[in-house]
């Protein structure tokens, strides 16, 4: 078992590259099972969740290589339209993947992909998408078993602007003869970066960004290359750990603009920040107050991923911070391991409510998912003393090599296998 050790205090200087989006990079590798061609992924982050992602090309029969942050895939010989239960235990938004073998193959079989550590994750919006366009599901007590002899387009509506269900629209769309409307689709930066790819393979989509994306599906697709965004999840946590530990960083390889909820809360709460094309910056000097009430929601509104990170750097903030989580019913796993470091917060049903201690200290934590990991990490570089960290297998899925950033940053952090 790896844990971190994290001796808090000392302030982050220094600038640093933030990595691909984990998010934008799983679905543009199942994308890459639709075209019968080589595809070039590059800025690909090398996580356990692409690894898996991989793991589920290669049971496909594609031919995959890795080398460094470029993921080559050769979808021409794939032969099989399974995934395997294990690798959609293993990484739960695998689901993405039905759409693209569908599309591909007109059959796709996997099991569900289960509740999991954010609370129950149904898929009754990606299944009615995919019946939309003709698809045939079949809901087993063991899983999913779809067919479509051809796709055909058409109107898709989701009743709430589902990430997943959208990508996994526009990957089976892509397939579909004719022209499909995606109408409250989900607007989120790694959308369009999926589009984006889409388009690089040939496919005839716009939209992406909007809250209704058009497809007309059913032309050739070829072989692409693409860069991956930078992960804005990633350059927030980053800027959660200077609002916790103080000092002055400046983040490259992002778009500043898929942060700005996120800045202008910092902003609020005491921080300076600049941006510019390709980097933000944030100092922090002197003390936090708190801020008005946070709300999560879809893009472009505040992040869930970020409310965790960003509670961590709030936990000193002078006065009381309202968290409101609407779009994961159990994402406040991370509050009891904050309260151990001695932050003050009270969890009614969706709502969290902070109220600024003067300082933190060390304690043995245990991250219980991906962001509250990371939100662990944050609190503990501002915290007194040397905090534990368990549970790093959760990090690890979005991170790659996240104490490696925050050392080249200055803080105190080993990985202790
Ligand atoms: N939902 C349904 N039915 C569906 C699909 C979703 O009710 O068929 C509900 C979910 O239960 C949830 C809400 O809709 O309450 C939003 O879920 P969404 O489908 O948008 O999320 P997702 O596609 O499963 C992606 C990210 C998450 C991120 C959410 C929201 C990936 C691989 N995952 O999940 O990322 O929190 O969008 O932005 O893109 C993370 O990176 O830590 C993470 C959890």
């Amino acid at each position: 078992m790896s844990v971190f050790t994290i001796t808090g205090g000392s302030s982050l200087s220094g600038r640093l590259t933030i990595h691909g989006a984990k998010n934008s990079a799983l679905p543009i590798l199942a994308a890459t099972v639709l075209c019968p061609g080589v595809s070039v992924i590059h800025n690909c982050p090398p996580l356990s969740d692409v690894a898996a992602s991989i793991a589920i090309l290669e049971h496909l029969g594609c031919a995959v290589t890795q080398s460094g942050s470029t993921v080559t895939v050769d979808a021409t010989h794939l032969d099989r339209n399974d995934v395997p239960d294990e690798l959609m235990r293993e990484m739960r938004s695998s689901v993405i993947f039905l759409g693209a073998i569908l599309g591909r193959t007109g059959r796709a079989e996997m099991c569900y992909p289960g509740g999991c550590e954010l609370g129950p994750r149904p898929i009754d919006l990606h299944l009615s998408a995919l019946r939309s366009l003709g698809a045939g599901i079949l809901e087993g007590p063991d899983g999913l078993a779809c067919t479509a002899s051809s796709l055909v387009g058409g109107d898709i509506t989701l009743s709430i602007p589902s990430v997943g269900a959208t990508e996994n629209a526009m990957l089976a769309a892509v397939a579909a003869q004719g022209v499909t409307t995606i109408t409250n689709a989900a607007r989120e930066p790694e959308i369009v970066d999926l589009q984006d790819f889409l388009r690089t393979l040939g496919a005839h989509i716009s939209g992406a960004g909007s809250s209704v994306i058009t497809v007309e599906g059913g032309h050739p697709l070829h072989g692409g290359e693409h860069i991956v965004i930078g992960d804005r999840i990633v350059a927030c946590t980053h800027l959660a750990a200077v609002a916790a530990a103080g000092g002055d960083v400046e983040l490259t390889g992002v778009d500043y603009r898929h942060l700005s909820t996120v800045t202008s809360v910092l902003a609020e709460a005491g921080c300076h920040v600049k941006s510019g094309n390709d980097f933000v910056r944030l100092r922090r000097s002197g003390p936090l107050t708190c801020v008005r009430p946070i709300r999560t929601a879809p893009y472009p509104g505040f992040p869930t991923d970020a409310q965790a990170p960003i509670m961590a750097g709030l936990c000193t903030a002078r006065g009381a911070t309202v968290f409101v989580e609407t779009i994961f019913s159990s994402r406040y796993r991370h509050v009891d391991e904050l309260t151990r470091m001695g932050a003050q917060i009270r969890v009614e049903g969706q709502v969290a409510i902070v109220t600024g201690v003067e300082r933190l200290h060390a304690a043995r934590v245990v991250a219980h998912d991906l962001r509250g990991g990371a939100a662990l990490v944050a609190a503990a570089l501002g915290a007194e003393g040397t905090t534990v960290v368990e549970g790093l297998q959760h990090i690890d899925r979005g991170y790659y090599d996240l104490d490696g950033a925050l050392r080249s940053l200055g803080a105190y952090i080993e990985r202790i296998d």
